[in-house]
């Protein structure tokens, strides 16, 4: 996974922008070029003219006053005319993209990201499996506080405003692992509340989703098997959603959680060691979030562990 980049132009809606930016780039050079030459040519004629010379300035005082005409109103005017009017056809093209596209859902969370796919039932949490050169619409609304939808290498960000719903359509334009983030500060943990959205080549995407529907929660072994009632036994099955097992909604839906490679939303990696800790003492990992730490005797938390990281 790369740094963001509003430059790297990944998704159909990023490459207007990166456009938009190199523009705004090559004028702000040209200005600067402009007045840093003003400014040399300004000291060596300072430099050239003789004392008696500079006192006797009474008769350029008209053209210095248009000079600052031009110079500081009409010349600055036209430049954010350009840009002006370069933004607001960018923000047309971003927003002429396809309408009818794969649907995404996502609501956010204090402090994850809830993905669904509405038209296969498929539910998962802060990483989210998109095709490559599909359209996508992404639905987007908040739970909670207002917090901001950015994937910087395909798309502008599009705030999530509670009550209301927003939609982002981009198509992402080639295959990668691209970082998302919350762009509106929203307390705490905004920091950490991160995301990834994984492109893949079309069919590929087809076949996780057709993969991703038939998944079962069934224990294949004993520890396992244990694991799972230990779920079920604590507060864990109160607040997360397992399809078929349990459907809390406060935290995030774990159907698939030993599939993902993140935790806490892009915190920590998802290894068993992390996902223990995360369970015995998710604070100490991101302060403030809501799951309460579990004291759960040694081999109950292994159960428990083996049971969420067979979940993929
Ligand atoms: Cu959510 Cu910042």
């Amino acid at each position: 996974m790369n740094d963001p980049s509003i430059l790297s132009g990944a998704g159909d809606q990023g490459q207007h922008i990166a456009t938009l930016w190199w523009q705004i780039f090559a004028l702000a050079i040209a200005v600067y070029a402009v007045v840093g030459g003003l400014v040399v040519a300004a000291i060596l004629r300072h430099r050239r003219a003789e004392p008696s010379q500079q006192s006797a300035s009474h008769p350029t005082r008209v053209s210095e006053s248009s000079t600052i005409v031009l110079g500081g109103l009409v010349i600055p005017a036209v430049i954010l005319l350009i840009v002006g009017v370069l933004t607001v056809k960018t923000t047309a093209e971003a927003d002429a993209t396809s309408r009818s596209g794969l649907r995404v859902d996502v609501v956010a969370r204090r402090w994850f990201w809830d993905v669904r796919y509405p038209e296969s039932g498929v539910v998962t949490a802060n990483e989210i499996r998109v095709p490559v050169g599909r359209p996508l619409t992404f639905r987007l609304r908040s739970d909670d506080v207002i917090h901001s939808f950015w994937v910087p290498d395909i798309a502008g960000k599009v705030d999530t405003i509670p009550g209301q719903t927003n939609y982002l359509h981009t198509t992402v334009t080639r295959p990668g692992t691209f970082l998302g983030l919350c762009a509106e500060y929203c307390s705490v943990q905004h920091a950490n509340m991160r995301f990834v959205v994984v492109a893949m080549p079309a069919s590929a995407f087809d076949k996780w989703l057709t993969r991703r529907e038939a998944l079962t929660a069934a224990p294949s072994n004993e520890a396992e098997a244990e694991g799972q009632r230990v779920f079920a036994r604590h507060a864990c099955a109160g607040c997360h959603t397992i399809r078929g097992v349990s459907s809390g909604d406060v935290g995030p839906d774990l159907t698939d959680v030993g599939g993902r490679t993140w935790l806490g939303a892009v915190t920590i990696k998802n290894t068993p060691k992390n996902l223990t800790e995360w369970i015995r003492d998710s604070q100490a990992i991101k302060r403030g979030n809501i799951m309460p730490p579990f004291d759960l005797p040694q081999s109950e938390l292994s159960a428990l562990v083996a049971y969420l990281e067979s979940l993929r």
